[in-house]
């Protein structure tokens, strides 16, 4: 959470760290604020948006060829004026931007104060800012010591830009916990969390490793690592992004959220690109080459995730039970890190992640490493911290996902996930040639059958009409589509702020029924699978309460036709890939019910992208 964005070069910084800050909003919207290092140094923040903070800058000085930026998402301290980044230390020597959080900054906090300083704001940065000032002022050190000593008395998660005002030829740039990545031009660097406000600059990059510390330069950077017993330099990896300007840009549609919801087609194709061959019935998975033996001998697997990514792991576990025969159990990540669970040695742990930084993921991850199981990642953002701190992975290559509600990401790690059980089914001998055969030709067909969806958009819509002004809604499913319940649910409840819930459709008899009557709205995942007969009993029993059924059926389905109020039909597929095409109408129901309330469907309240905090 937080967007950062940094400039030093022979350019001038504000249009460049504006133009990053529109990139990064979707990792947090509630304020935003620059500083630009020219003769006086001119710092400008607001609560708001990148657009209220232009409109607070126009007509005032924004000379500058060094600068900072930040788009924030509050946690220390309400989003005010004030609480916006970039801070200032009190005697203005030092400028700072900061993602993450700094745990023990209420003690530092007093210390601080009982040596005179005081403090404008509630922020846990602006204790750090005048803590490094602190130690420079008194230790008479220059900025780098003074950043290094004052980091090794904080306990958090940073990813920090800071600039000192008598030292104005450098920036230092620190990561631990939050995303940081440089990119390197000809004379020029840019700093941000991501690469995509950086890939229209230059295609250069280097990710910064945990306690990796930049300090750059005009002329040039220096890399070392804080924690690393040898002193000195660190030599940096230049990485090529793979990025495309086009691929963060709306392309013409109104919000992110639709044109992800679009490109699904294209994004699947995109995942199994490589790696399935239907003429061949070949499948691969290059990230898993060394840990095919630990996932074909693992006792249990174990799938970690938060959110829609948790979602995923849901429909991962029905994939391979039922592929691989291996017990497989899914956990919120915010809760397996909590609760020592217990690990062996021979378990496989899968952690996915769209962005590749969540904290209670990542934290569960290195728990899990710690008990010596084998851990994977189901990463959508390469270079993320995810990949980087597991054994192996897959990388799920959906493309940028910009709108704050996941949607292609999701069907993408349905599409690795089916792949990972279809490959340890095969080389266990749980999936006869025949079947792994016949689901890579199915798996194949499936960005069509998204296509043939996405043409009933209209259809979609004038359902999502009639009931933009619910206060509830209920999502049921079984197998399969219980996951896509809940996913659905999750869409509605975040975008639009109608509370909605998810359930397995045979629970509603032990609770959730109670809630029905004329003017609840029922959306039914009921394509044809080994349930069928059931869920069709299920509507029968919302029926005779009088609520209303919204069904997503399997193509030419004339019995839930006859029952409910509306249907939407999606092709007929192998059961275990009906997620990946009923999850669409329910991703679509969610974007248009928003945009008729009015919502701001990519970037909806309290949100952020990326949960770097736990
Ligand atoms: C919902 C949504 C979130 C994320 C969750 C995990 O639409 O996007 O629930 O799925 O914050 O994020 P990642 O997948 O980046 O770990």
């Amino acid at each position: 959470m937080c967007g950062i964005v940094g400039y030093i070069g022979e350019k001038q910084a504000y249009p460049i760290l504006i133009k990053g800050l529109k990139r990064l909003e979707y990792r947090g919207y509630d304020s935003a604020g620059v500083a630009l290092i020219n003769a006086h140094c001119s710092t400008y923040k607001c609560r708001g948006k990148v657009s209220d903070l232009e409109a607070e800058v126009e007509g005032k000085n924004i000379e500058g060829t060094i600068g900072l930026g930040h788009t924030r998402w509050a946690t220390h301290g309400e989003p005010n004026d004030i609480n916006a980044h970039p801070h200032t230390s009190m005697h203005g020597k030092f400028i700072i931007i900061h993602n993450g959080i700094i745990e023990n900054y209420n003690r530092l906090k007093s210390k601080l104060i009982n040596r005179g300083y005081e403090f404008k704001s509630e922020t846990d940065t602006e204790v750090l800012a005048n803590l490094i000032e602190y130690i420079y002022l008194k230790g008479k050190v220059n900025a780098v010591t003074a950043v290094e000593l004052a980091l090794s008395k904080i306990v958090g998660a940073y990813g920090l830009v800071i600039a000192c005002v008598d030292e104005k030829d450098h920036l230092i740039a620190v990561r631990k916990g939050s995303p940081l990545v440089i990119g390197v031009g000809s004379g020029e660097y840019f700093l941000a969390s991501d690469a995509t406000p950086i890939v229209e600059h230059t295609k250069s990059v280097i990710y910064l490793q945990d306690n990796d510390m930049a300090v750059i330069g005009l002329n040039g950077m220096n890399l070392k690592n804080l924690n690393s017993k040898q002193s000195g330099e660190k030599k940096p990896i230049i990485h090529k992004l793979e990025l495309d300007v086009d691929e963060i840009e709306k392309s013409g549609y109104d919000h992110y959220m639709l044109k992800e919801i679009h490109e699904q087609p294209r994004s699947i194709s995109d995942t199994f690109r490589g790696r399935i061959n239907p003429a061949t019935h070949e499948l691969k998975l290059g990230g898993l080459h060394y840990n095919m033996d630990a996932l074909t001998n693992a006792k249990r697997i174990i799938i970690i995730a938060c959110g829609t990514s948790y979602h995923a792991g849901l429909v991962g576990e029905y994939l391979i039970e039922e592929f691989a025969r291996i017990p497989t159990e899914v956990e919120y990540a915010s809760e397996f890190r909590y609760r020592d669970p217990i690990i062996y040695k021979d378990d496989v742990v899968i952690a996915i992640s769209q962005s590749g930084e969540t904290a209670d993921t990542l934290a569960a991850i290195e728990l899990a490493k710690e008990k010596g199981a084998t851990v994977l990642g189901v990463c959508n953002v390469v270079g993320s911290s995810i990949p980087r701190s597991t054994d192996g992975g897959v990388y799920t290559h959906a493309g940028p996902e910009i709108g704050v509600a996941s949607t292609k990401a999701f069907t993408a790690q349905v599409t690795v996930l089916t792949m990972i059980a279809m490959q340890i089914g095969q080389k266990s001998g749980s999936l006869t040639k025949q079947e792994y055969s016949d689901l890579i030709e199915e798996l194949a067909l499936i960005p069509d059958k998204i296509s043939a969806i996405l043409k009933k958009s209209d259809e979609i819509k004038a359902i999502s009409e009639l009931y933009q002004h619910a206060t509830n809604a209920l999502y049921l499913g079984r197998g399969y589509l219980y996951p896509v319940a809940m996913e659905g649910a999750l869409k509605l409840k975040e975008i639009s702020y109608i509370h909605a819930e998810g359930y397995p459709a045979a629970e509603m008899k032990h609770g959730p029924i109670a809630l029905i009557d004329e003017n609840m709205p029922v959306i039914v995942v009921a394509t044809k699978d080994k349930s069928y007969d059931k869920i069709v009993s299920n509507i029968q029993e919302v029926k005779a309460r009088k609520g209303i059924i919204i069904a997503i059926v399997t193509e030419g389905d004339d019995t839930i036709s006859k029952m409910a109020d509306h249907v939407i039909e999606v092709p007929e597929s192998d059961f275990a890939l009906a997620p990946l095409l009923s999850v669409i109408p329910l991703q679509l129901i969610s974007y248009f019910i928003a945009v008729l309330r009015g919502c701001n469907v990519d970037q909806p309240r309290n949100l952020a992208k990326s949960v770097t905090v736990e």
